[in-house]
């Protein structure tokens, strides 16, 4: 197993990630530089993606790297019977990191087991997606001037959603207060529940986004309901709609407080809510670019403040 790997956020220390958030504020102000010339990476998506790909993949080439992969795994040997452990191991044989979404939890860590290129998880199944919550972590200090203290509301899909599951794990390290908002079938697995607990974090788990919830956020982070987890589809459409946030529930809330949505969107955020000030999903992904460019780097052992002072000394 390459130790580069990012397969969970729990691989990373608050001063990793600290660190790393600091690489993304430097490629935000220096996008581009040509440190991963002769470099090739791998882009493996199982599951579909529009930001973590396309933002991974632009990440690649405005740091001088080349891309290959696939989008569509049914254009693939997989669709032959190959298993994800030989195809690991072939991609391997061409490239000097692997970024891979799959739709099973644990396929990311298992594909460290089989290879020593470095493997960055892009998200696994309702398990992980820990290069979005360095974006979303980015974000909220961008919005917040820190990362500390802050009450933060999780909103919709938390037992499927991996980019709840993987905010809430990082956010151990600067001391938040979490509001879990969830129907029963959609709540907050109990993994997580019993996580905060271990670690002091203050919780509270509600059945509706009320504005008394609202105006005492920092950050409403609202998520999709994941209909590709549902074995039952009649029960996604009795859930789908359960939460839709529009722009009259903000009237009273907090000057500071931002809406986050990883993305994509289906109906829990009313168009009326994007002309908002306080919604920032899509800065959020633009976001995205730079800290995938820090993860990058990081992941092939690019000494990001060497490259920082040289490109100050060249201004
Ligand atoms: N946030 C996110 O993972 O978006 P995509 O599924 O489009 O990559």
């Amino acid at each position: 197993m390459n130790t580069n790997s990012l397969v969970s956020i729990a691989d990373l220390g608050k001063e990793q990630i600290l660190r790393l958030l600091e690489s993304a504020r430097f490629f935000e102000e220096h996008p581009n530089h040509k440190v991963l010339d002769g470099k090739v990476v791998a882009t493996l998506f199982f599951e579909p993606s529009t930001r973590t790909r396309l933002s991974f993949e632009t990440a690649v080439n405005r740091l001088g790297g080349r891309v290959i992969g696939f989008s569509d795994a049914s254009t693939t040997s997989s669709s032959k019977g190959e298993t994800l452990k030989d195809t690991i191991i072939m991609v391997s044989n061409y490239v000097d990191l692997i970024i891979m979404r799959h739709y099973l939890e644990g396929a990311a860590r298992y594909a460290t087991e089989v290879t020593d290129t470095p493997i960055i998880n892009a998200g696994d199944g309702a398990n992980q997606h820990p290069t979005q919550t360095m974006l979303d972590l980015y974000s909220i200090l961008k919005t917040q001037g820190t990362l500390e203290n802050l009450t933060i509301t999780l909103v919709g899909d938390l037992k499927y959603g991996r980019t709840v599951h993987s905010l809430l794990m990082a956010m151990k390290y600067f001391k938040p207060r979490f509001r879990f908002v969830a129907c029963d079938e959609l709540r907050m697995p109990r993994e997580y529940v019993e996580f905060c607990r271990e670690q002091g974090i203050p919780f509270e788990e509600h059945k509706e986004l009320t504005r008394e919830v609202i105006d005492s956020s920092d950050i409403i982070y609202m998520t999709r309901v994941q209909r590709e987890r549902f074995a039952d589809l009649d029960e996604y459409e009795r859930v789908k709609d359960f939460y839709t946030l529009r722009a009259s529930m903000l009237e009273t809330s907090r000057p500071n407080l931002r809406i986050l949505h990883p993305l994509p969107r289906v109906n829990e955020i009313n168009q009326d809510v994007d002309d908002n000030p306080k919604a920032y999903y899509f800065d959020q992904a633009r976001n995205g670019l730079f800290a995938r460019e820090a993860i990058i780097c990081d992941a092939l052992g690019i000494d990001v403040e060497k490259l920082k002072k040289e490109t100050l000394a060249q201004a």
